[in-house]
């Protein structure tokens, strides 16, 4: 169906930063599939984890246990502040499980209470429910009726913290850094706050870690850059390396409201999806590979920094770790046409950012290519 603008470039290769189209033509991607392929294309660890699933067993389903999933179950609640994982095969269904889970906790607590306060701007997915949660007239419209139970409030706003303490919501809902809203940070005294509000008044924290989970802004998680505990997390994209999988991980007093029946999913974490989550996360939290993240973002900040003193209309440069917004003064897609000419791979974040999303594996000379290509795409850019 129509449901996608594409560019017309027949990709067929992957390795580490570069993809090759039809034609042979080699393009360095400063996409990772969304935000996904965090280990670059095609990892060696994370083929082979798959391989060796793909030859033994791809599926059973979840009436019996599968040891994959629970190996990953450990792994990311050893790594996290959450004691249980549910698992599914995207980002919206993780966020999906997670209304439920608080549906059914405030129920347990004799709350009954289903309202979410979510943010402006925010994007938590496709399906109805949240479509529901996202702030995004544009992601909203046409879709009517909603799901009720969501009011949404200004994000990064402490004027707003006093509104949200009298709607008493069972939980907030939000991303630490909003993704496809513009790549846009939360301010750390804001959280500071929004945390001091929730712990007071007994209201769940549901982060949204979909986009800005898997090492993307330097460390596995956001959240650990802010300081708190959530109650929820939600996951995806990265967490398989680009093989479907999503992950909703709890706290034990929030994930025992959930009993066999309450939720379900037919291929969530089955062998081979837990295969590749697991290899992923191994990864991860083994190598190099997140200081690495962090070392290259500091030398794209200063490239970019050079970059917006030498070309005005970058009015500001933001994100953390590898998950960078230019906002520019114009059309982003303009820039992103410019960069394609030079083989260069960008995705916008909103009509006015163009975001940058290298794997977290890119290397110096990567960033060097990345340098090069990026200055001649601007110059095209601020000539036409
Ligand atoms: C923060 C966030 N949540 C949820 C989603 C939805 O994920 P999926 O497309 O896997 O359903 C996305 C996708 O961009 C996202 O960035």
């Amino acid at each position: 169906m129509n449901t996608y603008k594409r560019f017309p470039i027949n990709f067929v290769e992957g390795k580490g930063s570069y993809l090759w189209d039809d034609m042979g033509t080699k393009f360095l991607d400063f996409t990772s599939g969304i935000a996904t392929c965090n280990l670059g294309h095609v990892p060696e660890n994370v083929m082979q984890a798959v391989q060796h699933q793909l030859s033994r067993l791809w599926h059973t389903s979840n009436l019996f246990p599968i040891e994959n999933q629970e190996k990953l179950a450990n792994l990311l609640t050893s790594q996290s502040c959450l004691d249980q994982a549910f698992f599914c095969n995207s980002g919206a269904e993780a966020n999906e499980a997670a209304i439920k889970l608080v549906r059914a906790y405030s129920k347990a607590k004799k709350g009954n209470n289903p309202v979410i306060a979510a943010f402006s701007q925010s994007f938590h997915g496709r399906t109805m429910a949240t479509v529901s949660a996202t702030g995004q007239e544009k992601i909203r419209a046409g879709f009517e009726p909603l799901l009720e139970g969501f009011i949404h409030f200004p994000f990064n706003d402490l004027n707003a913290l006093g509104r949200i303490k009298d709607a008493a919501p069972a939980a907030v809902m939000l991303e630490l850094i909003q993704g496809e809203g513009g790549v846009i940070p939360a301010k750390q005294e804001w959280i500071d706050e929004l945390v001091k509000v929730c712990k007071e008044e007994d209201i769940l924290l549901v982060v949204d870690e979909v986009q800005t989970g898997m090492g993307r802004t330097g460390t596995l998680f956001a959240y650990e850059q802010y300081c708190f505990e959530p109650d929820i997390v939600t996951l995806a994209k990265g967490l398989g390396s680009g093989f479907p999988i999503g992950a909703m991980l709890a706290k034990e007093a929030v994930a025992t409201a959930f009993q066999p029946g309450s939720h379900g999913s037919t291929f969530g974490g089955n062998p081979l999806a837990s295969a590749a989550g697991l290899a992923t996360v191994k990864e991860l939290t083994t190598s190099t590979v997140l200081e690495n993240a962090i070392t290259a973002s500091e030398s794209l900040y200063t490239i970019l920094l050079k970059l917006q003193s030498r070309f005005p209309f970058i009015k500001s440069i933001r994100g953390k770790g590898l998950l960078i917004g230019i906002e520019i003064e114009g059309e982003a897609g303009n820039i992103i046409d410019s960069a394609q000419q030079e083989n260069l791979l960008l995705v916008s974040a909103g009509p006015q950012v163009v975001r940058l999303l290298p794997p977290l594996t890119i290397t110096k000379d990567e960033i060097e290519d990345f340098e090069e290509k990026f200055s001649i795409a601007l110059e095209r850019y601020m000539e036409a």
